[in-house]
């Protein structure tokens, strides 16, 4: 007992570490987070859109449904009819034309799969529409069967050629992630988990720039390229790698997958790092990390949120005070009416843009949601160190009680597992 609580409080001292660091960064006030949402729900209109602000919107307002959540699997809940993501569903629906292949016509391969997430959960909140589960089914076979694919098994981001886009890592394997997680039989889990991870590790293969510290390119292969290094495109690839992170943590298949927790961990944080090195002095990321790009403060916002979902599942102390500048420079870059400035046209990645930017009011949801997390992460770490050295003191009067009656058991190495 002695020294198992000693090994307790050791390994709670050292996990202490990222927790200790304060959070300069203040959350968005109520009223900003409900005029940010406002904008996205009415300004999404395309494929990926209407994917991010699903994701948004489940991170921000239904925490436990999440894959963020302590245990989203199996579904807990069904959302309110009214809900916007059930409305959204809905929309969807009514739009589709009826023998459609996908969710929404696009050209697209991957971004109307970043909807098949809505779907699941519409399905699932509503199952006397059998729109919702046809509709999945049918965007399933068409991603896994019809999309072209390179030679070593990536699904291209197009239907009409094969081409790679960073984007694309938020919009497949998160998807194919959750459809294992929500399997009872084990093996369609482990395909689609298992699936997951091995999109990213191919597009990682092919984006990763050999050239530079970790960054990746943005598009590659195909009839034209983007081998630059797209800061939002960091954000779509080390958020994809992290959902899916969190989904098979949540799932029935977390210990025998823990290889694949490893790598995607490491993936992410390899990412993460790189880009905050091309921090500039007010808190803000290029559109490019170069120093010749303009402000994007939408790809500054995905980045921040990113760092902070990275903080709960690895040491990465040292990058949260990058984020948490990022942070309070996002919180003041939001207008009066909700809307992010200066931000890239998310319609074409290479031009500024001075309208609503419905991906960048979503990454704003999703950095106050991760920054919200993280910081109850932190304040769980010192709850259960508080625990522990109340633990550690009752072992102690303990273990001097019994000095002479049990002295081997002070001796005795007890591992414990902190997780
Ligand atoms: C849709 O919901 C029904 C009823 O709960 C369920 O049996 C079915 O498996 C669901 N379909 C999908 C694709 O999740």
């Amino acid at each position: 007992m002695f020294s198992s609580s000693l090994t307790v409080a050791v390994a709670a001292f050292c996990a202490l570490s990222p927790a200790a660091q304060a959070l300069l960064a203040e959350g968005l006030t109520t009223a900003q987070v409900n005029s940010v949402r406002q904008q996205l729900m009415d300004r999404a209109h395309v494929s990926w859109e209407y994917g991010t602000a699903t994701t948004a919107v489940l991170e921000m307002d239904y925490p436990d449904i999440s894959v963020y959540g302590w245990a989203p699997f199996p579904i807990p809940r069904p959302l309110d009819q009214d809900s916007y993501i059930m409305r959204n569903a809905a929309k969807l629906m009514d739009e589709r034309p009826k023998d459609s292949k996908t969710i929404m016509e696009d050209g697209a391969a991957g971004d109307p799969m970043s909807n098949a997430i809505t779907m699941l959960l519409a399905n699932y909140s509503n199952p006397a529409d059998t729109r919702f589960q046809s509709a999945f089914y049918s965007q399933l076979g068409f991603i896994e069967y019809d999309v072209p694919q390179t030679g070593d098994g990536a699904i291209s981001h197009r239907v009409s050629e094969v081409q790679l886009w960073a984007d694309s890592c938020f919009m497949v394997p998160p998807s194919f992630a959750y459809w294992g997680a929500i399997q009872t039989d084990l093996e369609v889990q482990r395909k689609y988990l298992v699936k997951a991870y091995e999109q990213l590790r191919l597009y990682r293969d092919h984006l990763r720039d050999p050239n530079s510290n970790g960054l990746w390119m943005h598009v590659v292969m195909g009839t034209w390229s983007d081998v630059g290094h797209w800061t939002t495109g960091h954000g779509w690839a080390a958020s994809g790698m992290i959902r899916v992170y969190q989904t098979i943590a949540k799932s029935a298949l977390r210990d025998e997958l823990s290889w694949a927790l490893a790598d995607l961990s490491a993936w992410a944080q390899e990412i993460v790092g790189a880009v905050w090195d091309h921090q500039r002095a007010d808190g803000s990321l290029g559109n490019y990390l170069r120093d010749d790009s303009f402000t994007d403060m939408s790809g500054t916002a995905f980045m921040a949120a990113v760092t902070y979902r990275l903080g709960v599942i690895t040491d990465v102390s040292t990058l949260i005070p990058h984020a948490d500048r990022a942070f309070t420079l996002v919180k003041n870059s939001i207008a009066a009416d909700g809307r992010l400035q200066n931000v890239v046209n998310p319609y074409d990645f290479t031009t500024p843009y001075s309208d609503v930017s419905p991906e960048g009011q979503g990454f704003v949801l999703m950095c106050q949601a991760a920054w919200r997390d993280y910081t109850a992460f932190t304040n769980g770490i010192h709850h259960s160190l508080s625990d522990v050295f109340s633990a550690f003191a009752k072992a102690i009067a303990a273990a001097k009680s019994n000095e002479d009656s049990t002295p081997t058991k002070r001796r005795r190495h007890v591992p414990v597992q902190m997780h």
